[in-house]
């Protein structure tokens, strides 16, 4: 059967239509379809019928206990939090896409976890499409010495590039970025959905057949979506996600798909003068930070498998507008509007029309259910301009629509790093059966409607 010359690519969700739209048929963005050119049928030696004809051999499915496996050793990038986010290093072989918006530090972490395993005595390879050689080694001086031992290919052509992995063999090899590498197969401009797709694939090729391990970089877009690569999380064995405002030292790093490992582990990095440093005391700083004011709670909080605590914040104003402002940073903004409708509604903490602003201090980002409880906290003691008792009160458990407050995952380990850190009162489910409780127990005796101003 053969396939039309040209299809069109959504560069938003990647959905492909033979016909060119204004508006996307996938998912209903307007002008996001590309033109490219489809490719030869059969140009990259694949099976030009599709199906396997009826002459095909039939292949032989083996039990899994008789498959074959290989253990290779994992390879160790010198980082221990992206070791551990990887699932215990670099698989020989596999793909790892790293998405993260801007200036966050991509290429300054992918180049400290070359210059580690280049001063390891393995094969490195950087290729950049986005800076040239001589900017990449500006930032590797600030790195150190290992930094410089990586060799560097600056090159946006696809070909060039493969031609380079296969002469070099590296063992480990950073592709930055792959929206920046351009393929000669295909009309369109580099970044669109058919490029980026082409590039991974071809690079996995080689990479496969030659056991490197390769990086991935890949630019999110405002909303935070991994922007053309949407299409290759399913072309890669890992995806991890590089977190944090530019403008705030903490960094976090989490895997949002792993084939070998769990998607639990979260690494905490800190932007230093000479490149990214791991905190390993993260839940130490946050907590000696904590501002004990009225508004301020500890999360008690779970990322992956790891407890930390930081400290969440409330502001509570008399507004001009209508409606109100919602504002959270770090949080998920439904999640506020539930929190503050129940605690209006079964604590006797209206917040009416004032607005709301909460933040999760450092610039870390937290999606678990158990960050209830110390948002409606913050928020009724920021409404009643009254600290917590003890400050800072250390808390976790989610918030139910009836008012009771819900076990959440891991309730020893969060108790037990509160603890390590000097914060003996945990207010959690087991302390508190519902929130009217919680706030009660948190903030005194003062059982009354509250509105602020
Ligand atoms: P970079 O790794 O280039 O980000 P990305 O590749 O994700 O776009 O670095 C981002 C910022 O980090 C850059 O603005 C400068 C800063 N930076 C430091 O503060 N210290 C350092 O040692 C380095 C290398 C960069
Ligand atoms: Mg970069």
């Amino acid at each position: 059967m053969a396939r039309p010359a040209t299809i069109f690519s959504c560069s938003a969700c990647g959905a492909q239509s033979p016909k060119w739209h204004g508006r996307c048929p996938g998912c209903g963005e307007w002008n996001t379809l590309v033109e490219e050119r489809a490719p030869a049928p059969g140009a990259r030696g694949g099976r030009s019928d599709g199906l396997g004809g009826p002459g095909a051999a039939a292949a032989r499915a083996i039990p899994l206990r008789d498959v074959r496996v290989e253990r290779t050793p994992r390879l160790h990038t010198g980082i221990g939090e992206l070791d551990r986010v990887l699932g215990g290093g670099l698989v020989p072989g596999s793909l790892v896409l790293l998405g993260g918006s801007p200036g966050i530090g991509k290429s300054t972490l992918t180049n400290m976890a070359l210059g580690h395993l280049a001063a390891a005595g393995r094969r490195t390879l950087y290729v950049s499409g986005e800076e040239s050689a001589a900017q990449i080694r500006l930032r590797a001086e600030r790195l150190g010495a290992h930094a410089l031992e990586v060799p560097v290919l600056a090159e946006t052509d696809l070909d060039a590039v493969l031609a380079t992995m296969r002469a070099e063999a590296p063992e480990a090899c950073v592709i930055d970025s792959v929206q920046t590498l351009h393929s000669a197969a295909l009309d369109s401009a580099p970044g669109t959905v058919g490029q980026v797709r082409e590039v991974a694939t071809r690079i996995a090729d080689v990479a496969k057949r030659s056991g490197t391990a390769v990086l991935l970089v890949g630019h999110v877009t405002k909303e935070g979506s991994l922007a053309g690569p949407r299409v290759l999380e399913h072309l890669v064995d890992c995806v991890l996600q590089f977190e944090g405002e530019r403008e705030r030292t903490y960094r976090t790093l989490r895997a949002l798909k792993n084939r070998f490992g769990s998607t639990n582990d979260v690494g905490v990095f800190e932007m230093a003068a000479n490149g990214l440093a791991e905190v390993l005391d993260a839940s130490a700083r946050f907590v000696g930070e904590a501002t004990k004011a009225p508004g301020s709670v500890v999360l008690a909080a779970m990322e992956g498998s790891r407890p930390l605590l930081v400290e969440v914040q409330a502001l509570v104003s008399p507004s001009e507008l209508v409606p109100p402002r919602r504002v959270c940073t770090g949080l998920d903004r439904n999640r506020l509007a539930l929190v503050l409708a129940v605690l209006g509604r079964h604590a006797g903490v209206g917040v009416g029309a004032a607005d709301v602003f909460v933040n999760v201090v450092g610039g870390v980002r937290i999606e678990e259910p158990g960050a209830d409880v110390a948002v409606a906290l913050a928020v009724a003691s920021a409404a009643r301009g009254v600290a917590t008792n003890p400050a800072p009160l250390a808390c976790f458990g989610e918030i139910g629509l009836t008012g009771e407050l819900r076990s959440v995952a891991h309730p020893e380990r969060r108790s037990a790093e509160a603890e390590k850190f000097g914060l003996r009162q945990v207010l959690s489910p087991a302390t508190a059966p519902t929130l009217r409780a919680a706030v009660r127990a948190a903030l005194g005796d003062r059982d009354r409607p509250v509105r602020a101003a």
